[in-house]
């Protein structure tokens, strides 16, 4: 946070404090070089009473990442609001922050577009879309493209197509062993997309409750605490980031790491300590990109959700472009995708070619 007040990382950094809630509702703007910049609202209580605005800087600066690399013409953000205790606000009290946030975003007059994240969905868009237009993801019924977790879930299962071929040399996920952390919105349709796909399952979820879809899949169950040490092929983080760090990386048992899990790694040097220990990692910016690709396309673009589904399938190729990188320039794919995002975001902000 002291760095990016000394030499700012973002383009603009708000807190306002709800008039009807009393919350703090952190908008953060990391660059709208390719367009307006775009990304979920994230619901959650922070024991830190800074963590919200750090948060909201790492995530919206992987928006910026994510977007680019997904070819949309849409810069990064991303929306915190701090909840004061664990519990989720319902009635009134739900519908006073959301407004809160509707009406902050809508004084940034369109260079802000929400959508949902954790702790937030398509109900609550309907909501923050009775105070501004710059929301994605409400219910069909309200105008929107609903809920993205299908189309993220779409989008996991292109890249776990690429990192099997990157990892073991041909891409079938039949026979494969898949450990999926966290079985949320979109881990449980991770988890039913590779069951289909005949690929073999350890499962685990902070809530015991999630034992029963365990069960319905024929999965291994997992504690959650020993679920990153599992011995598969690729372990699936679908829950919240920071999962991988200088602790947790020596006990990995996988050959590689992909998942939808937003901002997995605690520092970028733990992209090194994976690639020593020979762990293929995958960037989370390009794995769980399905989301956003398909609710702008479809909302802010007005594309046949055809051609999303296009988009969203093309995570593979964007992936396999990103470890190609990586192998020819000997450096981690983390890199290699903040190497390809860079670019785009530096032809379009010299305003030269726009692809
Ligand atoms: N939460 C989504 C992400 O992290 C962001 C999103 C924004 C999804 C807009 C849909 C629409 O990528």
């Amino acid at each position: 946070l002291e760095r990016a007040l000394v030499a700012p990382t973002h383009e603009l950094v708000q807190v306002v404090r709800g008039r009807r809630s009393g919350l703090a509702v952190t908008l953060a703007i990391h660059s709208s070089a390719l367009g307006p910049a775009a990304g979920g609202c994230r619901i959650v209580h922070y024991p830190d009473p800074a963590a919200p605005v750090t948060d909201a800087l790492r995530l919206s600066a992987a928006m910026t990442v994510k977007n680019a690399l997904a070819g949309l013409d849409n810069g990064g953000g991303k929306a915190v609001v701090a909840l004061p205790t664990p519990e989720r606000p319902a009635g009134a009290a739900r519908a006073a922050l959301l407004h809160d946030v509707g009406d902050a975003i809508e004084a940034l007059g369109g260079r802000y577009v929400t959508g949902p994240d954790v702790g937030s969905g398509p109900a609550d868009m309907a909501v923050i879309g009775e105070r501004t237009a710059h929301v994605c993801c409400r219910p069909a019924a309200d105008g929107g493209s609903g809920d993205s977790s299908p189309h993220t879930a779409r989008g996991v299962l292109a890249a776990l197509g690429a990192v099997v071929e990157e990892a073991f040399g041909s891409p079938g996920l039949a026979g494969r062993t898949f450990g999926v952390i966290g079985l949320g919105a979109v881990g449980a349709r991770v988890a039913r997309l590779l069951r289909e796909a005949g690929a073999r399952l350890t499962v685990t979820d902070v809530a015991p409750a999630a034992r029963g879809l365990a069960a319905e899949l024929g999965a291994t169950w997992a504690d959650p605490g020993d679920a990153l040490a599992a011995p598969v092929d690729v372990l699936v983080p679908a829950a919240l980031g920071g999962l991988l760090t200088p602790r947790t990386v020596p006990l990995l048992r996988c050959a590689a790491v992909a998942g939808p899990a937003n901002n997995q790694l605690d520092a970028p040097g733990t992209a090194d300590l994976l690639a020593d220990r020979g762990v293929l990692w995958a960037p989370d910016v390009v794995v769980s990109a399905g989301g956003v690709v398909h609710a702008t396309g479809v909302e802010l673009r007005r594309e046949p959700p055809e051609r999303s589904a296009e988009r969203v399938d093309g995570i593979a190729a964007t992936l396999r472009e990103v470890f190609r990188l990586a192998r020819a320039e000997r450096i981690t794919p983390a890199a290699a995708a903040d190497r390809l995002a860079a670019l785009r975001v530096r032809r379009a902000a010299s305003g030269t070619v726009r692809e």
